[in-house]
């Protein structure tokens, strides 16, 4: 007698902000689908599923006899007075067993629904504030995947790069201009000059992820503050092991430990072009050095040129692929 295969029934739950069941089958799908270089823990998992400070996200976890099988994460920053119009495909993954049987499409369906729905015009992969990658990894080779749903490269921002270089010997560039400025580690009491700057000069990308990092408990510390004759002028921000904001974020695994992350780094609209910005990245990578971080990686970069003067190359590529809802 046969013994007739029926297909155990998929089903698309919910996934609950924060649920460690569900974060670890996330990480253990991720895992399985990205391999060594990309893995993330069930802790990062369940911080990439936070509504993002000022937008909302949703995700599903494609199930089927009880065994994870897949994920998809979406959100949008709501942008009032007219409420969102840019959404990010935070993560996506099917485990490699279950890959090539439409479970991909099914949870990118639902996903670039969920955001047509809130109002979502245009869709990116990675580079949200909740994303588990910055954009599409190219060594994925998941490009094909995306191309067939009309997802193209965005024309501003075709491939940002992870850059990478080992800080143990680091010396500062011999051609760096003086400015007319000071860069120091913020003191707690810097918090709020820290917050009215980035509001001013970031408002819509960075100020919200800084605020929600204090708001949090993070350490101000972690900050490098460009102060001139008006005040702040400048930041950047510093991630190390023991950091606020996971390390995991940046995937330093491949580079030499203790690790560490710069970025990003912002200078006053009227400042730029002027030396503070590198002033910034020199004071940031001289106390990364100094507090013994080896694997350094600056995350996310368009313009790769523009990092040799300190040696960092580039380390990994993204595309940054995006379609219209
Ligand atoms: C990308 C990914 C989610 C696709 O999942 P999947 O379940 O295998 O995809 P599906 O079976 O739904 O495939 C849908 C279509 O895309 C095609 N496709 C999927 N992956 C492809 C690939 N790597 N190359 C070429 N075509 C691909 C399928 O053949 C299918 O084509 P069809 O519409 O003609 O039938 C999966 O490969 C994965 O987990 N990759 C690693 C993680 C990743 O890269 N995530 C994106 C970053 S967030």
């Amino acid at each position: 007698m046969t013994q007739r295969m029926t297909r155990p029934k998929l089903t698309l739950q919910p996934i609950q902000p924060g649920e460690i069941g569900q974060a670890t089958a996330m990480a253990t799908v991720w895992n399985a689908a990205c391999g060594a270089d990309w893995m993330i823990s069930p802790q990062f998992a369940a911080s990439a599923t936070r509504p993002p400070a000022n937008g909302c996200q949703a995700g599903r976890l494609a199930v089927a006899d009880g065994e994870p099988l897949g994920f998809v994460l979406a959100s949008t920053r709501t942008a009032p007075p007219d409420g969102p119009t840019w959404g990010w495909l935070d993560g996506l993954a099917v485990t490699p067993a279950a890959q090539g049987q439409g479970i991909g499409r099914l949870l990118a369906d639902w996903a670039e629904g969920w955001l047509a729905e809130q109002g979502c015009r245009t869709v990116q992969v990675g580079g949200g504030s909740r994303s588990l990658v910055t954009g599409l990894p190219t060594e994925l080779e998941s490009q094909p995947f995306f191309a067939r749903r009309g997802y193209a490269k965005t024309p501003t921002e075709a491939e940002v790069w992870d850059m990478a270089a080992n800080l143990a010997g680091y010396t500062p560039p011999a051609d760096l201009p003086a400015i007319p400025g000071q860069v120091r580690p913020a003191h707690p009491g810097d918090a709020a000059a820290l917050l009215d700057f980035v509001r001013r000069a970031f408002p819509d990308s960075w100020y919200p992820e800084v605020a929600e990092f204090l708001a949090d408990g993070g350490r101000p510390s972690d900050f490098m503050l460009l102060w001139t004759e008006r005040g702040v002028d400048g930041f950047c921000q510093l991630t190390f092991l023991d950091s606020r904001r996971p390390l995991n974020r940046f995937y330093p695994f491949r580079l030499p430990q203790p690790w560490g992350h710069l970025g990003p780094v912002g200078v006053s609209a009227d400042r730029r072009g002027q030396g503070f910005g590198l002033a910034l990245v020199d004071a940031g990578l001289r106390r990364l050095h100094n507090n013994g971080v080896n694997g350094c990686i600056i995350h996310g970069v368009s313009r790769p040129a523009s990092l040799a003067r300190f040696d960092f190359t580039p380390h990994r590529p993204y595309a940054r692929l995006q379609k219209s809802l």
